[in-house]
């Protein structure tokens, strides 16, 4: 299986009306696309999404977050069964908004993924450094002990069905995207951590997607390197025009 995919994480934007439309617009423009394209929709639009993209190949949606239990006394959160039933394939978790506003590390990031994956969602794992820690240089350290805590437990067949997305937090939401170079450079640096801990074979067929003001005009420099294979767009999948633009970037 190829590992191109471009991902669009709306985050807390859109109604549920202009989810649709935007959703329609896009399958409208591209058609059946080359890559896997997944739509990271708000919650509550996730089951009127679903009906959308079923039955067409290549689409499919993420949620943006779950709980960690199974079920239980967690008022205003969604399990990964709930995802399961209703046909969502993917869930993103480790954002850096989700790491800066509701606290979550990479231990308690592990415990997620291992829920998700014991459900049948994959996860899209997001690690990225702050500017502080890429002025220092210890951008490689820093995002190799995500890497490690979040992944480094899970077992084979496990990783096998996890996508990291590598998303510089000085990059997200800013304009300022990371150089062709850089991205390469860290996804490079990922994928051996992957090969060390779980073997070659693991490593490339992992999907490592970039994000971080992806548009585009940037989207097939950065998708052309060897060791990054798609996006987690935010911005730019908000707008029919330009995330059709991005998918086609990727092949
Ligand atoms: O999940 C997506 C990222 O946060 C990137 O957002 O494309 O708006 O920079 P952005």
């Amino acid at each position: 299986m190829s590992r191109t995919m471009v991902a669009g994480n709306w985050k807390m934007n859109t109604t549920p009306s202009q989810g649709a439309s935007l959703i329609r617009e896009v399958m409208e423009k591209v058609g059946t696309p080359a890559t896997r394209v997944v739509f990271g929709v708000p919650a509550i639009q996730l089951m009127q999404a679903q009906e959308l993209v079923a039955g067409h190949t290549n689409y499919a949606l993420a949620a943006q977050n779950m709980h960690q239990e199974a079920n239980g006394a967690y008022t205003g959160e969604i399990s990964a069964e709930m995802l399961t039933e209703v046909g969502i394939e993917y869930v993103i978790l480790g954002h850096s908004e989700r790491r800066d506003y509701a606290g979550e590390d990479d231990d308690l990031i592990n415990v997620k993924i291992q829920r998700a994956l014991e459900a049948g969602l994959q996860p899209i794992y997001c690690c990225g450094e702050k500017l502080d820690i890429r002025e220092a240089g210890n951008q490689e350290l820093v995002v190799g002990k995500q890497v490690e805590q979040a992944l480094y437990s899970l077992d084979p067949d496990q990783i096998s069905k996890v996508i990291i997305a590598y998303e510089p937090v000085w990059a997200i939401g800013t304009g300022v995207t990371a150089s062709k170079e850089q991205a390469q450079e860290m996804h490079a640096s990922i994928r051996r951590m992957i090969a060390n801990q779980f073997g070659t074979d693991v490593a490339q067929n992992m999907t490592i997607l970039y994000g971080g003001s992806v548009k585009p005009n940037n989207a097939k420099e950065l998708f052309d390197q060897p060791d990054v294979d798609g996006g987690l767009v935010g911005g730019a999948s908000l707008d029919a025009d330009s995330f059709a633009a991005i998918i086609l970037a990727a092949g």
